[in-house]
């Protein structure tokens, strides 16, 4: 018999193993226009139901003990929508941190912003800017929010950035090792995503953490961003759990003789 609505995520909660979740999951946050569009509404109130959706993941997320969470929310190609779209997102962005801002102190998450900030208004850079500081003192779950990413970008003013360091230090560039590297991207210290999930069907990287996703496991799904509920996270999970990660090594089982 089918199982329905409540029974059947207390049946996904059952399945997911709580002693091997991903350390970092991270989402591309994909469909928010097709899901407002199939409904006969405009692109913009896919943002706001995705935005929405956001808070309801990042909670499920934290609740059930994950350390880090981070959401692709603007690439640095997204500026090629339509003005107003572009600017609707922009409005939405101010809203959410607003908001976001008066609920750390009761969350304790730890916000914190990936990107290139630059191009960005003074409004918006002085909240990202005041959330971050607020953040720094909190120990919750590290939540990062990739505004104007681009995982090409990120490793370019990385190597630029250690060139300089060389320059500085009258030192050549043939030392370098990853971690001098890694030391310069946005996500220094931060462990690799294990867990990348892809709503809406599309089954492509799209310039997300081009670096740290080596060795990261991908979970795709038809459903559209705003739909992703708590049984899509849990499957993801699951999906996760029953992955063999070999980092390029062999298993136990798979040794000869
Ligand atoms: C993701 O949803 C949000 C952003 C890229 C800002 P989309 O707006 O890409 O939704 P689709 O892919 O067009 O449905
Ligand atoms: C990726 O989605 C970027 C974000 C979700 C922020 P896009 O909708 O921009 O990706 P493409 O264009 O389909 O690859
Ligand atoms: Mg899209």
């Amino acid at each position: 018999m089918a199982l329905f609505g409540k029974k059947r995520t207390a049946a996904a909660r059952e399945s997911v193993d709580r002693t091997r979740l991903p350390q970092h999951v991270a989402v591309i946050l994909d469909g928010n226009g097709r899901w407002a569009r199939r409904r006969g509404l405009p692109r913009t109130a896919g943002h706001v139901a995705g935005a929405e959706n956001f808070r309801t993941i990042a909670t499920l997320c934290k609740n059930m003990g994950i350390k880090n969470f981070t959401v692709f929310a603007f690439s640095t190609e997204n500026w090629k929508r339509p003005t107003e779209e572009v600017a609707a997102i922009m409005k939405l962005l101010v809203q959410y941190l607003q908001e976001s801002i008066e609920k750390m102190e009761k969350d304790h998450i730890r916000l914190h912003f990936w990107g290139d900030l630059t191009p960005l208004s003074d409004e918006l850079k002085a909240l990202c800017a005041t959330t971050d500081r607020i953040s720094e003192g909190y120990d919750g779950m590290n939540v990062n929010v990739c505004l104007n990413y681009g995982g090409r970008d990120e490793i370019m003013y990385a190597a630029r950035a250690f060139a300089q360091e060389c320059l500085d230090a009258g030192r050549v560039p043939d030392k370098m090792e990853p971690a001098m590297l890694e030391r310069h991207l946005y996500s220094a210290g931060v462990p690799d995503p294990d867990l990348i999930i892809r709503p809406s069907g599309e089954e492509r990287i799209s310039n997300f953490l081009l670096w740290q996703s080596a060795y990261a496991e991908y979970y795709f799904t038809d459903v559209m961003w705003p739909d992703f509920d708590e049984e899509e996270l849990l499957r993801a999970f699951v999906a996760y759990q029953q992955r063999a990660r070999r980092f390029g090594g062999i298993d136990e089982t798979e040794k000869d003789g």
